[in-house]
């Protein structure tokens, strides 16, 4: 009987107040919450043939951690980064040292937006941004993840 091969795994991370979508200004961000995004996130994934782990945090260290931990553990990286995007060096660095494919999501289009929003820090050493969507940002990300993945 041949080995039964393990389905790539997907480390989901979604940033501060992403906890509070679906009651959170929802003229920006919809009503979608959060837990539904990553109910959808695993049904694509199952279709896709990977494993998805999905985690959100407040805290700017406890997101590096995260990404560090997920060397050798995971074959790709989906981040909301949330308000980080426009602020975190610390979070650029633990993405430059992570060398997995990596794509950004946004589910508002951070350049029809605030000045302060329209830069991403991260945005030069992401694989790609997928942004203005809404939550569909997410599955359009994890779809063109699973593209990277299978090119690489
Ligand atoms: C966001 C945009 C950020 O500017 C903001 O701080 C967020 C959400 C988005 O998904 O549109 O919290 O990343």
């Amino acid at each position: 009987m041949s080995a039964k091969r393990a389905r790539p795994s997907i480390l989901v991370v979604h940033g501060p107040n992403l906890n509070l979508l679906g009651t959170r200004e929802p003229e920006i961000y919809g009503r979608t919450s959060l837990a539904e995004i990553d109910a959808r996130l695993a049904a694509l994934g199952r279709e896709l043939g990977l494993d998805i782990s999905s985690l959100q945090s407040n805290n700017e260290g406890e997101i590096v951690t995260v990404i560090q931990q997920a060397r050798g553990r995971h074959a790709g990286l989906l981040i909301n980064p949330a308000a980080y995007t426009h602020t975190s060096v610390a979070i650029r660095d633990a993405i430059l040292a992570l060398e997995v494919p990596v794509v950004e999501i946004h589910l508002s289009n951070i350049h029809k937006r605030e000045e302060f929003r329209r830069r991403s820090v991260l945005a030069d050493v992401v694989a790609e941004q997928v942004l203005g969507f809404g939550p569909e940002s997410y599955t359009l990300g994890l779809r063109a993840l699973a593209g990277l993945l299978q090119a690489s």
